[in-house]
C-alpha cells in the first residue's frame, strides 16, 4: 500500500530543472531513503511534498488506492505531513521548551504566547526534551543552542506534530555520535509506530541501517530504486556519486 504516489513531477527554477519528470511510489509505514549527489533535487522533492514550493506539472497523490486524491499544491499543507529542513528553522528568540509548547498548544506563535499551558502539555514537552537529550537546555533561548542541539530541537518539534509522514532532510549532517544514535533511535521508533519516514541522507551506513527502500536521484530524475544493499552496489549509482 502506497501512502504517496508521485507522477511525472516537474519543478524548474528558470532553466534549472530541479525535479524533472519524477515518478515514484512511497510505501506506507516504511523508512524510505532518498539519496543522490548534491544538487540532484532531493530537497526540492521534499519541498514539493510538503507544499513549500509549487509544482510546475505532474501530480502528488496521497493515501491508499481506495481514496486516491489528487492534491493541489496549496492543499498539501493540510495533509498529515511534517518535516525538518536542511537549514534548521526554529523560533530563535524563544526558549527551548517554548519552541515545543508552541507546537502543542497552538499552531500560531502569537496565540501561544497568551495561552496558559496546560500541565499535560508541559509534561509532554519535557518528555520530548528527554527523548532528544535536551532536558538540560530547557530554559535556554533557541538561538544559543549548538548546531547539533538545534537539529535535535527541530526534530522534537516535528515529532510533536504527530503526523503520519515525516520528511527528514539530512537530519544527521553535522551531528556527533551520541546525537546520531538519538536520531536513528527516533527513526526506528517511528517505523515501529507504523509511521512513514522519508529520509534524505548522505551517510550510506545510516541509509543501510535505517531504510527499507531507497530512491536514488540524479539531475532531478530517478536513477535507481530498490533495497539499500542492492541499490548501493549498482554501477550507475556509484558513478553518479563519483561524477561522470
Ligand atoms: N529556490 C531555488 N531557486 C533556484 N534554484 C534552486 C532553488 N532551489 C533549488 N534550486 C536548484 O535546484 C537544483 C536542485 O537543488 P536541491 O533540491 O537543493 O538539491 P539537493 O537537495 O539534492 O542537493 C540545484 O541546481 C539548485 O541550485
Ligand atoms: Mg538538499
Amino acid at each position: 500500500m502506497n501512502i504517496i504516489e508521485v507522477k511525472n513531477l516537474v519543478k524548474n527554477f528558470g532553466g534549472v530543472y530541479a525535479v524533472n519528470d519524477l515518478s515514484l511510489k512511497i510505501p506506507r509505514g516504511k523508512v524510505v531513503g532518498i539519496i543522490g549527489p548534491n544538487g540532484s533535487g532531493k530537497s526540492t522533492f521534499v519541498n514539493l511534498l510538503s507544499g513549500m514550493v509549487e509544482i510546475n506539472s505532474g501530480m502528488v497523490i496521497f493515501d491508499d488506492a481506495e481514496k486516491l486524491k489528487k492534491i493541489k499544491p496549496y492543499e498539501i499543507q493540510d495533509l498529515s505531513i511534517t518535516r525538518t529542513f536542511q537549514e534548521v528553522r526554529l523560533f530563535e528568540q524563544m526558549t527551548v521548551i517554548d519552541n515545543l509548547l508552541v507546537v502543542l498548544t497552538s499552531r500560531s506563535v502569537f496565540g501561544s504566547f497568551f495561552e496558559v499551558h496546560k500541565k499535560y502539555h508541559l509534561e509532554e514537552a519535557e518528555k520530548m526534551l528527554q527523548r532528544v537529550g535536551l532536558e538540560a537546555k530547557k530554559n535556554q533561548l533557541a538561538k544559543n543552542l549548538s548546531y547539533g542541539q538545534r537539529k535535535l530541537l527541530e526534530i522534537a518539534r516535528a515529532l510533536l506534530m504527530k503526523t503520519e509522514i515525516y520528511l527528514f532532510d539530512e537530519p544527521f549532517a553535522g551531528l556527533f555520535y551520541a546525537m546520531i544514535k538519538t536520531v536513528s533511535g527516533i527513526i526506528k521508533d517511528l517505523r515501529k509506530e507504523g509511521k512513514t519516514v522519508i529520509l534524505i541522507e548522505h551517510n550510506m551506513d545510516l541509509i543501510r541501517e535505517l531504510s527499507d527502500y531507497v530512491f536514488v536521484m540524479d539531475e532531478g530524475s530517478l536513477l535507481a530504486e530498490g533495497e539499500p544493499n542492492s541499490v548501493l552496489k549498482k554501477k550507475s549509482v556509484i558513478e553518479a556519486y563519483l561524477g561522470k
